[in-house]
């Protein structure tokens, strides 16, 4: 049967009010996504937290922890553990968009080197990709949105209206990760950090399950020697020029 016209197709609502930010670790794209949420009023969903999350739960069981941090590529037995950790534990998102697991928000924990080290291979599995993808367009309906991550302009929200993608050279997102290091009292050789860098944008980009891409539409904004003051007008602009052009 074809729908009426006059009926708006099912994704409408969700087409509307979604702004996606995808790029690369270190681009900007955190507190680019927080500034843009805020000003538009819109909730924040950082789906980064959410991988990590799974990592950090993975990494409190023995096995797994073993598994992953003994580094091999055993694909399957990873699936296998993320498959129990996800039936065991129940991870959610709250009103703002933070991740939940058994209903408490973790903080500090996500961010830990650890974390840092698996998450990109815990992230590369369709037992874990599959669920998030489920929860991060069910918190779409809820409202509009800013979502930030590696595929939300490609796989998740292929239909948002606004999307964009920050870039940034491996040097200055390099020199941005030793800042948030320092802040949270960690010191590390600048040349460690790109490397640890280089490897997590090849694991990301080269993935079979929704790689790091930029989506076709979407607009992409080299962050390399821009204030993030600067990013956040031209998006905010953008999106409000684009609702009173479809006003
Ligand atoms: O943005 P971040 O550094 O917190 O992301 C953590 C990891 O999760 C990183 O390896 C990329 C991955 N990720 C993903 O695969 N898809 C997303 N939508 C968001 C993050």
């Amino acid at each position: 049967m074809t729908p009426s016209p006059d009926i708006p197709a099912a994704s409408e609502p969700t087409r509307a009010s979604v702004v996606t930010i995808d790029g690369p670790a270190g681009a900007g794209k955190s507190t680019v996504a927080r500034a843009v949420a805020d000003l538009l009023g819109f909730a924040h969903l950082d789906t980064g937290a959410m991988f990590r999350a799974v990592t950090w739960t993975l990494l409190e069981e023995p096995r797994a922890a073993r598994l992953l941090e003994a580094g091999g590529d055993d694909v399957d037995a990873l699936e296998a553990a993320a498959r129990d950790v996800l039936a065991a534990r129940r991870f959610g998102l709250d009103a703002e968009g933070a991740v939940t697991v058994d209903g408490r928000t973790p903080g500090a924990e996500l961010r830990t080197p650890r974390v840092d080290a698996c998450v990109s291979r815990i992230a590369a599995l369709a037992a874990v990709r599959t669920p998030m993808l489920e929860l991060q367009r069910a918190f779409a309906e809820r409202g509009p949105m800013v979502c930030e991550g590696r595929d939300m302009g490609t796989e998740v929200f292929p239909d948002a209206r606004y999307k964009f993608y920050l870039d940034a050279s491996v040097a200055e997102r390099a020199r941005r990760r030793l800042g948030d290091y320092a802040e949270r009292g960690r010191a590390a050789p600048v040349e460690e950090i790109e490397a640890e860098i280089a490897v997590r944008d090849r694991r990301d980009a080269e993935r079979a399950i929704a790689p790091l891409r930029c989506a076709d539409d979407a607009v992409r904004i080299d962050t390399t020697g821009l204030t993030i003051d600067g990013v956040v007008a031209r998006i905010v602009a953008r999106v409000r020029g684009v609702e009173e052009g479809a006003a």
